[in-house]
């Protein structure tokens, strides 16, 4: 009760308006321009890529169809986990992002081109970012337009009903003001994973808000034992479950991130 309280009272002033208020470019200057040196919300970028490059590198976790969900503006989930599947399908909620990413595709533009090489040197790839990122688009077979909170997230939008492996980062919560949305958000985008796939969630614990641009976008509060308990139920194997504390956020008010590796080992 204590806790819907607060949750509630940090969520006045903020907005869940993706569509109208949240600016990708501003997003990509921000949180994205700059890693390692640029300490920005307390490493967080280093700590996902770190982590996507072990779980990724071994070659163990592969599959035909990648579905990445709440993509945003930035394409860093796939920089390693594309080079182990076939088709990658990137997808967002707001329109902004998608046409962002769009333009990325269907292009010779880079993006996040220090994000990149960070991680091509802790893959000891000799590849540029230009070659790296241009394999990454040969793999993209859409961008879709995804909302978390439904029942079927793609709609029509996709003939693929499940994928292989799913990524996401920081957009369960971002969809969220509520733990039983939460929970809802993780049961429908679960629908979308074969059983035997993977998950790899990105996230941040005991946030209530993070500001891109002039606004304050609001956030569900979590603990780690609310994300495990909420995938057990969701019929999943965790197998890895990462956190780094940090003191260092200033657009935001989380205060440890986490990167979480899980196979679906049933259906709900
Ligand atoms: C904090 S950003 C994360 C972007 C990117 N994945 C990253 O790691 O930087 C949250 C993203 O979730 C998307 N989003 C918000 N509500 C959503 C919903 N209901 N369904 C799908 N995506 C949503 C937003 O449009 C935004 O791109």
């Amino acid at each position: 009760m204590y806790l819907v309280l607060l949750t509630n009272m940090a969520a006045s002033g903020t907005t869940m308006d993706y569509a109208g208020l949240f600016d990708p470019e501003w997003y990509l200057k921000t949180f994205l321009s700059s890693i390692p040196d640029q300490h920005i919300e307390g490493d967080l970028m280093q700590f996902y890529m770190d982590k996507y490059c072990k779980i990724f590198q071994p070659g163990e976790v592969k599959g035909r169809q990648l579905l990445d969900i709440g993509t945003g503006p930035s394409v860093h989930s796939i920089i390693s986990a594309s080079r182990h599947v076939d088709d990658v399908y990137l997808s967002d909620f707001a329109a902004q992002n998608r046409k962002l990413l769009n333009d990325w595709w269907k292009s010779d533009k880079t993006l996040i081109e220090n994000v990149t090489a960070y991680v091509l040197k802790q893959e000891k790839s000799s590849e540029t970012v230009v070659e790296r990122q241009t394999a990454m688009k040969g793999k993209v077979r859409a961008v879709l337009p995804i909302d978390v909170t439904l029942s079927n997230p793609l709609g029509s939008g996709s003939d693929i009903t499940q994928f292989d492996i799913i990524t996401s980062s920081l957009c369960l919560e971002a969809a969220a003001l509520t733990i039983d949305q939460y929970r809802t958000n993780a049961a429908n985008v679960a629908s979308l994973l074969k059983v035997g796939g993977h998950f790899i969630l990105n996230g941040v614990l005991e946030q209530t808000w993070y500001q891109v641009g002039e606004y304050k976008f609001g956030s569900v509060w979590l603990s780690r034992e609310d994300i495990e308990s909420t995938f057990v139920s969701c019929g999943f194997d965790i197998k890895q479950f990462d956190v780094l504390k940090t003191d260092d956020e200033v657009y935001s008010d989380f205060h440890v991130f986490f990167a979480m590796h899980a196979v679906k080992v049933r259906e709900m």
